[in-house]
């Protein structure tokens, strides 16, 4: 599906109101027998209600393995589609349909087929930032959190079709040179604007710190060939997903860090490890999508039982195929 990018209105709740309504969002829970997942980027009200908050691989384990009736989704469509492909019997919901990903929209099933017919040996891996048709598509499913691991576990002689994300893809091809890998030409509008110059020009300000950056981030590639030429310290540069961020802050003994993603992670790292400084690279990166979730929205979802994401038998049955073989791996 593809929408236009929301605009954020931008209302204030006061403590006492986000009291009220995680109050009411937990007893609705519990009469629904719900469990509230939310993605690392949702807004701190959001985050602090849910049951487990993490990354799309995190979220996808959690859906998959959830004894309750109900999955209330706060994250973005493709992430509820792929807790209804992986539990079907349950009722999954998504606060607000608004919720889309401009990387998911950059490619479609049809997209998947042709590419596939021109190139008919290649195995084809596909981020979990995509729809459920596309999923079907598939051989393997990934996410920012094991693409690595995916791609070295496909035979050395096969080549691979690496979708949507264009700078993912770069990466790992960077850290696989000797591997063929086509790579699709899609990308994320938040990720994508996050620069080499605005990262470097934070790392002037905080020379102390080390710098967490999601690959999907168009600076990624140029950050690493500055270390490459040795503009960069290469020994305070990580690309990694969203949970790996985390793992790091909570692992390094570094106390300052620059965090090159969308800025809704920041809560969850500030909540984890409050002694350490936590700065974004660039405080412009929102994704509008994540952010329509609202604890109100939430709150409507489980009352009023909106809005059901649901796959059909034929293409959940592809793709479950392919986000299994990604969970048998890693
Ligand atoms: P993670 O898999 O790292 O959580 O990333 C998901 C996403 O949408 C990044 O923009
Ligand atoms: Fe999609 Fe980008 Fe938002 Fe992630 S940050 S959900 S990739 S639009």
């Amino acid at each position: 599906m593809t929408l236009a990018l929301p605009v954020l209105e931008e209302g204030t709740l006061c403590t006492e109101m986000v009291e009220e309504l995680h109050a009411e969002i937990r007893s609705l829970a519990r009469v629904r027998d719900a469990v509230i997942l939310a993605h690392n980027y949702q807004r701190p009200e959001v985050q602090d209600i849910a049951d487990f908050v993490g990354d799309s691989l995190g979220l996808s384990r959690e859906a998959a393995a959830t004894d309750a009736d109900v999955i209330a989704f706060c994250g973005v469509h493709f992430m509820a589609e792929t807790a209804a492909i992986l539990s079907p019997q349950k009722r999954v919901l998504l606060p607000d349909l608004r919720a889309g990903c401009s990387l998911a929209d950059t490619i479609t099933a049809d997209d998947v087929r042709r590419w596939r017919s021109e190139f008919p040996d290649h195995v084809a891996v596909g981020y979990v930032n995509t729809t459920a048709e596309v999923k079907a598509e598939l051989d393997y499913c990934c996410t920012s959190g094991n693409a690595l691991a995916i791609v070295d576990a496909i035979p050395e002689n096969k080549g691979i079709l690496f979708l949507p994300d264009f700078f993912l893809g770069a990466h790992i091809r960077r850290l696989r040179p000797q591997r063929e890998i086509e790579v699709w030409m899609g990308e994320c509008h938040v990720h994508k604007g996050i620069n080499a110059g605005t990262v470097n020009a934070r790392r002037e300000e905080y020379p102390e710190a080390e710098v967490l950056v999601h690959p999907e981030c168009g600076c990624a590639g140029q950050l690493l060939y500055e270390t490459g030429l040795g503009d960069v310290d290469p020994a305070g540069l990580h690309i990694t997903s969203t949970e790996g961020m985390i793992r790091l802050a909570l692992s390094r003994p570094t106390n300052t860090f620059i965090v090159a993603t969308e800025v809704g992670i920041l809560h969850r790292m500030r909540q984890m490890a409050p002694e350490k400084e936590f700065i974004a690279a660039d405080p412009t990166a929102v994704c509008n999508y994540m952010k329509t979730i609202t604890l109100e929205g939430l709150r409507d979802s489980l009352l009023l039982d909106q809005h059901a994401v649901t796959v059909p038998d034929d293409i959940r049955d592809r793709a479950r195929a392919a986000i299994d073989r990604m969970i048998s791996i890693g």
